[in-house]
């Protein structure tokens, strides 16, 4: 099967409270997604890969990436799963029904080529597909109010990260049928709400996730390492 890539980038980025939208935000030379897209696209994994913009952004056309020969725009939607299911839609007739799509998040920029590789290569042969996570480091409390009711087995406990990848139209029943539901904030949540079981596929804890502005200073720092 081929494999596709599909980018939520129709955010707003409340919690980075800057005078952009934290995808456009300068790192290391060059803007957030530029880095993103940059990595997927020279992974050499992906037919193309479709991304979700807010129809009102005038940041997305002054990127040269937005004209590069294996993107595809989308319009973006009220929450992710929206703006997921919207550049899911825009590969309808080039993607077929059974070919891979690796979800992945625009402020994500520190994804590297190994990860992708590492999990198209680990769940190729799956029914179902699934997302990379990360184990916690630290030992985990269930919480009622402020008072301790119990200490979570750590071994049970993954934290969700991106790409998460499923079956092209698995992926786009699941969101459709689950369309306006709030519990869905990724992905494998959509489709374990149908009752199917998605894999994880341990990820780098580098692979963070730009969301308050200290994490700007810390991708800097990931990239650098990388390099
Ligand atoms: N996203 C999207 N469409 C939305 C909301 C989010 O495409 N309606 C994208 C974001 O652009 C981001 C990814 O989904 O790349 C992960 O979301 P998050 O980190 O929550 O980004 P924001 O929603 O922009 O940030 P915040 O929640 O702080 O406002
Ligand atoms: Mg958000």
């Amino acid at each position: 099967q081929k494999c596709w890539a599909v980018v939520p980038a129709a955010g707003v980025g409340k919690r980075m409270q800057a005078d952009r939208p934290k995808q456009y935000l300068p790192l290391a030379g060059k803007t957030v997604i530029e880095h993103t897209l940059d990595r997927l696209l020279q992974s050499g994994a992906f037919q193309a890969v479709a991304v979700a913009i807010s129809i009102e952004d005038p940041y997305w056309p002054e990127l040269d990436v937005s004209k590069h020969p294996q993107v595809i725009t989308a319009p973006g939607g009220k929450e992710r799963a929206d703006s997921v299911l919207s550049a899911l839609k825009s590969l309808q007739g080039q993607a077929a029904e059974d070919d891979w799509v690796l979800v992945h998040d625009a402020a994500r920029p520190c994804l590297t080529a190994s990860d992708i590789h590492l999990q198209i290569d680990t769940l190729k042969d799956d029914a179902v597909g699934g997302i990379l996570a990360l184990s916690s480091h630290d030992t985990l409390k269930h919480v009622d109010g402020d008072t301790i009711t119990a200490t979570i087995d750590r071994k049970h406990v993954w934290r969700a990260l991106t790409p998460q990848m499923f079956k092209y139209g698995m992926l786009r029943d699941a969101l459709q049928q689950t369309e306006g539901n709030p519990a869905i904030t990724d992905e494998a949540s959509a489709l374990e709400l149908l009752g199917f079981q998605p894999k994880i596929v341990e990820g780098r804890p580098d692979n963070i996730k730009i969301t308050r502005p200290e994490d700007l200073a810390l991708a800097q720092f990931y990239m650098e390492q990388q390099a």
